[in-house]
């Protein structure tokens, strides 16, 4: 049985205070049935260490980290640095990275292999764009980037999400069954089953307990909906 995974992703929102804030609010409402859910908080850089003193069983995620563990890269973070603060997990290659940040498939590769060097268990988020759906690519262009991205990774210490861009932060999330069919050929093309695969891409508390209910996603990357206690509550308390 695949471990579930409920993971928000904050992106550049929430100052420190406001994460004590959703602490305070958030912990009380979860239910004793989701001990066994791993869930994980992937806060901006400022707030890690209010994540990880105050978010009691809940794993604390940063957003990035670099392939060096030091060095002139002004504006970068390594992954001593995150461990130092509490940090187990941080997500690598966001579809915002890659778009915004010139994230290639190589630097994402470097980026994982850092984090795993260093003991952090790195989400890899994969997904295809409106039009490479529309041209039929997406499987080439997920496994495509599955191939780079994971040269020389330890799959027993990874997660990956998928995450279409078309339906990040769109409201448009990806049919339950769609999502399910491309997590599976995921799994089947890493050729490990053990990994836990995530969907990400307009989760809401409307969606989550059909997208869970699928049989190869095992949990979720929310954005969004994350950033209130009360909403990512109901998606950690999936039925
Ligand atoms: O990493 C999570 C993400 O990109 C999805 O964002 O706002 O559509 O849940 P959102």
């Amino acid at each position: 049985m695949r471990r579930k995974v409920l993971a928000g992703n904050w992106k550049m929102y929430k100052t420190r205070g406001e994460a004590h804030a959703f602490l305070e609010a958030f912990v009380p409402l979860i239910s004793p049935g989701a001990e066994n859910r791993e869930v994980i908080l992937c806060g901006p850089f400022t707030c890690l260490d209010v994540l990880n003193a105050q978010a009691g069983p809940y794993a604390v995620g940063a957003q990035n980290v670099h392939w060096a563990d030091h060095g002139a890269y002004t504006g970068e973070i390594a992954p001593q640095m995150l461990v130092e603060l509490g940090v187990r997990y941080v997500i690598v290659g966001h579809s915002e990275r890659r778009e915004y940040f010139n994230e290639t498939d190589s630097t994402v590769n470097r980026r994982l292999n850092n984090a795993q060097d260093h003991d952090l268990l790195p989400i890899l988020c994969v997904g295809e764009t409106e039009s490479v759906r529309k041209d039929g690519m997406t499987e080439a262009h997920i496994r495509s980037q599955l191939d780079r991205d994971l040269e020389l990774v330890d799959l027993r210490r990874l997660i990956i999400a998928y995450e279409p861009i078309w339906a990040i932060g769109t409201g448009k999330t990806c049919e339950a069954n769609e999502a399910n069919r491309v997590c599976a050929m995921i799994r089947k093309h890493v050729n490990f089953e053990g990994v836990p695969i995530l969907y990400g891409g307009s989760v809401k508390p409307e969606n989550i307990d059909e997208l869970m209910a699928q049989s190869d996603i095992d949990g979720v990357l929310v954005g969004g909906a994350s950033l209130e206690a009360k909403s990512f509550a109901r998606i950690v308390n999936f039925e």
